[in-house]
């Protein structure tokens, strides 16, 4: 699960019109790695279409490279407009589905799914059992003869999921596939999107608003913001990287301090230190009252992870000894407010310290 299939270096997109110019992607650095299920996320705006577009030269980036499953396709794609014969081939290699589906409307279920493969010139007989096989994965088999325009949002994803597996690519690139469906489609699109990823070893680089979406099936994240990258890593290192947006936005631990004279702490939980009573512990052994402000627990890969956000009684340096003993069973710690009056003073690890007003 390693190897990287999706790889960008120092990759630029300027648009240029006559009276102005939009960087849309500003030096952005990706690795996806065989397998995974990587989420992009950011505002509006901020580069996340230009990406997934510049990752199968739809969009030719301005600098920098793109390489997919270890062929550049930035060297591929050459000057010319045109696309030639040998970026054609490796974009076969490349699905991609879009918010909109972008069926059409004039041809049934089955045809939408063959067409490309008839674009790939597969003959007809062959082309009628790989659609067969592919509405059969999606569960649609029953609406092969159907048109578009028959079936739900839910369904027409599935037909263009069906259709970006039909060049058995490695790869699937979706763009917001889920954003014009309601929440329980939305599951249901995204479970697909996992059963292919892990039966088929399908590597899925998703770009996405939602964070639900994330949680729900993402392995990897990075988070971009004016067309940069500003965090990126599997959803455990996410996690534990402290002030980490994303860990903030997949585990929101939301509460305020109760006081002026009070202690918040994030504490974030991994493997083992997930099932241990660490918090009943602590009140114990120091005999101290603790307040859960906010919590989240969920399970990635059958290992727990979860972030906590409590209250301790007195100041910052009241609190160094129950501090330490949280660190010492194993959780990381990200003193969160440390007393009014003492921020950024008191505190002997500023790096760690962040301001709770939000
Ligand atoms: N063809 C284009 N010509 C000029 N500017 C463009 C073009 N496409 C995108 N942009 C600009 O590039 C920036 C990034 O756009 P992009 O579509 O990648 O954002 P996004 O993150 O996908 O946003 P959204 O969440 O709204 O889909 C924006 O400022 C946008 O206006
Ligand atoms: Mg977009």
């Amino acid at each position: 699960m390693d190897t990287p299939v999706i790889t960008t270096t120092d990759l630029r997109k300027v648009y240029r019109s006559r009276d102005r110019e939009v960087t849309a992607l500003d030096g952005v650095d990706l690795t996806v790695r065989e397998g995974e299920v990587y989420g992009v996320v950011g505002r509006s705006g901020a580069g996340k279409s230009t990406l997934i577009r510049c990752v199968n030269l739809l969009e030719r980036p301005t600098s920098g490279t793109v390489e997919v499953d270890g062929r550049d396709l930035t060297a591929l794609a050459g000057r010319s407009d045109r696309a030639p014969a040998a970026l054609r081939a490796a974009r076969a290699g490349i699905g991609m589905v879009f918010q909109h589906f972008n069926l059409l409307s004039s041809r049934t279920v089955q045809d939408n799914v063959e067409l490309p493969l008839e674009i790939l010139g597969v003959p007809r007989r062959e082309r009628a059992r790989k659609a067969a096989e592919l509405l059969d994965l999606v569960g649609l088999s029953d609406k092969a003869r159907t048109y578009p325009a028959q079936l739900s949002g839910g369904q027409k994803q599935r037909v263009g999921i069906a259709r970006a597996l039909a060049g058995e690519p490695k790869v699937l690139l979706s763009d917001e596939a889920t954003s014009a469906l309601d929440p329980e489609t939305t599951r249901s699109v995204l479970q697909l999107l996992r059963d292919l990823n892990r039966q088929l070893g399908l590597t899925v680089l998703l770009i996405t608003h939602e964070m639900d979406v994330v949680k729900a099936v993402c392995d990897s994240a990075a988070l971009m913001k004016g067309g940069r990258v500003v965090e990126s890593g599997t959803v455990a290192e996410l996690l534990a990287t402290p002030g980490s947006e994303l860990a903030d936005e997949l585990f929101p631990v939301g509460g305020q301090a109760s006081g002026p004279d009070r202690t918040v702490v994030d504490l974030t939980f991994h493997g083992e230190s997930a099932t241990r009573p660490v918090i009943s512990q602590l009140a114990r052994t120091y005999n101290v009252d603790v307040s859960i402000l906010g919590a989240a627990m969920e399970t990635y890969d059958g290992r727990q992870i979860g972030r906590m956000r409590i209250e301790l009684p007195g100041r910052f340096e009241d609190n160094v000894v129950p501090i330490g003993f949280l660190r010492e069973q194993g959780l990381q710690v990200d003193v969160a407010e440390a007393g009014i009056a003492d921020v950024g003073i008191a505190a002997p690890e500023p790096a760690r310290t962040r301001a709770v007003a939000k």
